[in-house]
């Protein structure tokens, strides 16, 4: 049970909590974690920590940029804890004590430019790659193909379960001692945590699957170990509210509300609002988001963990304008703004915008996430790489 939280009486989050303007301090964790502004730079992979996955200048120019830039609180691209979870070339990795030196040069270097850093870890799961674990299957809860890769994983026994919630509990605490400011999950886009979530990856009869509630078990385990290593340390968690399959399959945003109450339940301090896989058929990051309408395109899916939550929500996706940034903390349906592409190619957008910038420059062409065409991530259209 999260000691900072109230316990959970469905509907009576909405309200509760103050109206907050796009850039006014926000509390994250009281007495704990405060930000500057609502604007949150989204997890985004950069393709710039070296092969084995430690901290480079490229990297550490990058986020004092965005720290320059003013967003109240920065999330690193994902960083892997457990090699049997690689799903990118040159990903960040915090599963070896040997990256906290590096690690702590990173979040050193962003504090002292007055921002806050959170590091995101992950595990890849069904959508690890073959490529990236010397030809070795993914693992996953259940042997269920992919077919964006054509890969069917294995399943997981239950020792990999403990391993790798294990593994989870150490690189959460690794953040601690780098110095980061808090550690978000990866529990969203069809890796190793949403893949327990839903019910589409998750086919186990056995504790870890079968309906939602055992379904939410690797997470309240992952959750608890986490705690059990770094006490009150500010811990969140980026979710689908939607896995965006065909059908019934897969999380609907109404069991991925239930999810988040569970998880805030469990002590979660903070959730994240995304959506799909690599599999859907509608994309996490979507192309062409050119006017308002679509814009904040998890904005209902924001309205419906409010009115159940009290910890802050951060919404994510296709947020351009400082108009609907601001409608959506008006109309309570987040409590913080995520952005990625769009601090891609205007790290400093928050501070422009704060004196007077309307929208984002980024045209949503997506360039930027065709992640293995180019060395490292940036965006294209400004630098006319083809
Ligand atoms: C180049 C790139 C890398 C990304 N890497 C991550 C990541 O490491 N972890 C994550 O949770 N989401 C990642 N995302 C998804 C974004 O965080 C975000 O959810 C999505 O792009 C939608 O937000 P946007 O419209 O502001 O770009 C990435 C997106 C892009 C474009």
């Amino acid at each position: 049970m999260n000691s900072r939280a109230t316990p959970i009486i469905t509907g009576e989050g909405e309200g509760r909590r103050e109206l907050k303007k796009l850039f006014e301090p926000v509390d994250v964790v009281p007495e704990v974690l405060r930000i500057n502004n609502g604007i949150v730079r989204s997890a985004t992979y950069e393709r710039r920590a070296d092969e084995d996955g430690f901290v480079t200048d490229d990297l550490v120019s990058l986020y004092e940029a965005l720290a320059t830039g003013g967003s109240g609180l920065i999330v690193t691209g994902c960083a892997l804890v457990h090699p049997s979870g690689r799903l990118l070339p040159r990903m960040l990795s915090v599963h070896s004590d040997r990256y906290i030196d590096g690690l702590a040069r990173l979040a050193e270097r962003v504090h002292a430019k007055g921002g806050k850093i959170a590091l995101q870890i992950v595990h890849g799961g069904r959508q690890s790659l073959p490529l990236y674990l010397g030809g070795a299957l993914p693992m996953a809860p259940s042997a269920v193909y992919d077919p964006s890769s054509d890969v069917t994983p294995r399943a997981m026994t239950t020792d990999d379960i403990w391993r790798i919630i294990d593994a989870f509990a150490g690189a959460a605490d690794r953040a601690r001692k780098a110095g980061f400011d808090a550690v978000q999950i990866h529990g969203a886009h069809g890796y190793l945590v949403s893949d327990f979530i839903s019910s589409h990856t998750n086919r186990r009869q056995d504790y870890w699957g079968g309906d939602e509630e055992r379904r939410f078990h690797f997470p309240e385990e992952l959750l608890e170990a986490i705690r059990a290593e770094v006490g009150g340390f500010p811990v969140m968690m980026k979710i689908n509210c939607d896995d965006l399959l065909p059908g019934e399959r897969g999380l609907k945003p109404e069991g991925a509300a239930n999810i988040a109450v569970r998880l805030e339940n469990t002590g979660l301090d903070a959730i994240e609002i995304s959506g799909g896989m690599r599999e859907s058929t509608v994309r996490t990051i979507r192309p062409s988001i050119l006017n308002e309408s679509e814009e904040a395109y998890f904005r209902q899916a924001g309205a419906l963990f409010k009115k159940r939550l009290r910890i802050p929500v951060i919404l994510t996706g296709g947020m351009r304008s400082r108009r609907v940034m601001e409608d959506v903390l008006k109309n309570g349906e987040a409590d913080m703004i995520g952005m990625s592409r769009p601090l891609i190619r205007e790290p400093g957008l928050p501070n422009s915008m704060r004196e007077g910038k309307e929208k984002a420059d980024c045209i949503s062409c997506n360039k930027c996430a065709d992640f293995l065409k180019y060395d490292a991530v940036e965006c294209f259209d400004l630098t006319g790489k083809t």
